[in-house]
């Protein structure tokens, strides 16, 4: 029996990013973002329009898309609830957001120089594809409150233990992306650890509540 529901919020499911690209002043911001989708070569990114990497990526046209494997939800959580902009929007505030200049080594990631683009890789993750801005659309409610950036993929990068032998395939088997689901992390179906996202979203689930049955 289906039920008509007005629902709060429509993230079903979807790989963990973290984006990469550059500030201002020529270091690397970082954000971990999962409104992403592919479509051959191309991905298009929704980006709320306060992020840092919102306006860096509009200035700077680069980024690298750094796909998070499950066992570094960690470092993801650990990035939840920051950004890179030093004028923290109220919204955002409100919902305990705080500025972090220093995005990689608060995740306790490790900057890696990409090939083609300016910001760099983050070696940790198994999957970096550097990528170039073709353009910027605006996008969601409230007046065109984020943006959706199509971007293209110029150089891919992928730990060797993750290719079928003798092709060009990811294996997808070997290859455990973390998944965001309604605020919540997940890896190969279970749920990996507690989210500050979820918090900051002030999320009605409790995971540990056993199922109710009715
Ligand atoms: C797991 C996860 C997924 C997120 N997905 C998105 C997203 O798809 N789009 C977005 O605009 N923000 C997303 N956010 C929130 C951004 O990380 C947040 O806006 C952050 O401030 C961006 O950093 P920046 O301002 O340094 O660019 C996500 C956060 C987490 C923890």
């Amino acid at each position: 029996m289906h039920k008509v529901s007005d629902l709060k919020v429509l993230y079903f499911g979807t790989p963990v990013v973290l984006i990469s690209s550059r500030n201002p002043d020529g270091g690397a911001n970082l954000a971990p973002m999962s409104s992403a989708w592919w479509l051959g070569q191309s991905c298009m990114l929704g980006l709320g329009n306060s992020a840092q990497t919102t306006a860096n990526l509009r200035r700077e046209r680069e980024c690298v898309l750094n796909l998070a494997p499950s066992s570094l939800a960690d470092a993801v959580d650990r990035l939840a609830m920051t950004t890179g902009a030093s004028t923290v929007p109220r919204r955002k505030a409100e919902m305990g957001y705080r500025y972090e200049p220093r995005k990689f080594a608060v995740a306790g990631l490790t900057e890696q120089p990409s090939e083609l683009v300016a910001p760099p890789r983050v070696l940790e993750c198994p999957i970096q594809l550097e990528c170039e801005v073709v353009a910027a659309h605006p996008f969601g409610e409230d007046n065109a409150s984020a943006t959706a950036f199509h971007v293209t993929v110029r150089r891919a990068h992928v730990e060797e233990k993750l290719i079928i032998p003798g092709t060009h395939y990811v294996d997808p088997i070997a290859w455990d992306p973390l998944i965001m689901k309604f605020c919540e992390f997940f890896g190969d179906g279970r749920n990996v650890r507690s989210s500050r996202l979820a918090a900051g979203w002030r999320m009605p689930h409790d995971l540990r509540a056993p199922a109710k049955v009715s």
